[in-house]
């Protein structure tokens, strides 16, 4: 087989800054160890999330400047409309800023105390949106999904077993819905098979339960599900993606991600009840509900990038650079979450620094020499992220401690990626040497974007 090349040429660039690693120390230390404080412009390589971050095609700069901005009926809503319809098949359609502006507009009026909301992993926003509302949101994984170094092809799917025990335990009035997150973020990007969108459907129709997609990496899951499951190889992207959501009753969506866009979302729902209500909360807060946040030019770029993100070759590059990343890593003997997932590699700091316990935050230390060894930006999934405290002030680690680079999409080639793999097993090399950290500040609550750290 012949290399898989970027499937596009490239029009305009943006130039790199390149740092010196005595620069890096010194960028590292001011900015308290912590990525979320350094400034992009003295990174070389930014991985810190995919989220906003894809290269637009000159086609959606087109969408941009063809923007129809009128306040109601803009006509660029009703081509958003309706091409989301087409892959969704769903009746309401409702824009939003992003992701998050869904999940809040969606819990406030379905959540509340005493309310249970299922998902294989819920997000961090959703289950802040979630709790917000005084609700609870538990993560219904299937057992291999928890673990890194089992090699499995669909990690990302939800416990059915458990989601009945859950239903029948808390009682199916009481959850007003399910949710399904595709592919997994939180667990290593890991796709949901078709099987068990179905079988989750299943359960939800049996004890009248409707069943949410938080679709925010939806065409990565279909060529999964193309590639891995039975039955699904010869069918196009389309056609997954429209049996994917026949059958969930609603979705929440960033753009950022699969619409290959730098700002957008929605909501997509079939009841029109909870449809007229969501278009009256959103008036008050995102905006009228043919531009909900966004401008006319916004939603142009998010429909033709809902059109791209279908296109199996760019599927196959995407999926392949980040595959072709964590292959090397695996040859070198990185610990990674395996099988790479779509959008990202997660690599297992308890393995890769079995020797810095989670109170010194080996995810943090890998952050930092990744940093100064090569200017790239990554981030903790660990103890810094999701840590919490008992009584006596001691740290109750999460199961997992993590480091994610998220490819962006369209962005880097595949030399940028032979230079992120070069920096990586640099820093493998030298793990000997990698100090863990102390936190010498935090807030009270999501730490990780504002903590400092101090090296131990
Ligand atoms: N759901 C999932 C699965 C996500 O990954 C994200 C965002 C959201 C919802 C919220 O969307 O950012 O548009 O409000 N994930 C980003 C990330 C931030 O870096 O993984 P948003």
């Amino acid at each position: 087989m012949k290399t898989i090349i970027e499937p596009f040429k490239i029009k305009s660039v943006e130039p790199i800054r390149f740092t010196t690693k005595e620069e890096r120390i010194k960028i590292l230390k001011e900015s308290g160890y912590n990525p979320f404080m350094i400034h992009a412009d003295d990174v070389i390589i930014d991985l810190l999330t995919d989220s906003g971050t894809s290269a637009m095609s000159a086609k959606q700069w087109a969408g941009i400047m063809d923007g129809d901005e009128a306040y109601a009926g803009s006509k660029s809503f009703y081509r958003f409309e309706k091409q989301v319809r087409k892959i969704t098949g769903m009746k309401y359609i409702i824009p939003t800023h992003q992701g998050r502006a869904s999940e809040k507009i969606l819990f406030s009026i379905v959540g509340g105390k005493g309310k249970y909301f299922p998902n294989n992993t819920h997000f961090d926003t959703t289950r802040a949106n979630i709790e917000f509302t005084g609700a609870e949101g538990v993560d219904l994984l299937n057992e291999t999904g928890k673990h890194p170094e089992i090699r499995a092809d669909f990690k990302g799917d939800m416990d059915i077993a458990k989601l009945i025990e859950f239903i029948k335990e808390k009682g199916k009035e009481n959850i007003p819905l399910c949710m399904i997150t595709i592919t997994n973020n939180s667990g290593g990007g890991q796709p949901v098979s078709m099987k068990n969108i179905r079988e989750v459907k299943e359960v939800c129709v049996k004890y009248n339960i409707p069943l949410f997609i938080d679709a925010c990496r939806f065409a990565e899951n279909a060529y999964f599900i193309k590639k891995r499951e039975k039955g699904y190889k010869d069918k196009s992207i389309i056609e997954i993606v429209q049996e994917m959501f026949s059958y969930a009753d609603g979705a929440t969506m960033s753009a950022k991600k699969d619409g290959l866009v730098n700002i957008g979302g929605f909501l997509a729902l079939n009841d029109e009840n909870l449809a007229m209500n969501c278009r009256n909360l959103l008036i008050v807060t995102e905006g009228f509900p043919t531009y909900g946040g966004l401008a006319g030019r916004d939603l142009e770029a998010i429909a033709q990038g809902l059109e791209e993100v279908l296109d199996e070759s760019y599927l196959q590059y995407r999926i392949r650079s980040v595959e072709y990343l964590g292959e090397r890593l695996v040859e070198a003997g990185v610990p990674i979450i395996e099988p790479p997932g779509g959008h990202a590699i997660y690599i297992d700091a308890k393995r890769f620094l079995p020797d810095i316990p989670p109170e010194q935050f080996p995810g943090q230390a890998i952050v930092g020499s990744l940093y100064i060894e090569g200017g790239i930006r990554s981030v903790e999934i660990g103890s810094v992220m999701f840590g919490k405290y008992d009584e006596k002030g001691k740290l109750i680690p999460p199961p997992m401690e993590l480091v994610r680079l998220a490819i962006p999409r369209r962005v880097y080639t595949q030399s940028h990626i032979d230079y992120v793999l070069e920096v990586i097993l640099e820093s493998f090399k030298n793990r000997n040497k990698l100090r863990g950290y102390k936190i010498v500040y935090e807030a009270p609550m999501l730490r990780h974007f504002t903590a400092r750290f101090e090296l131990m």
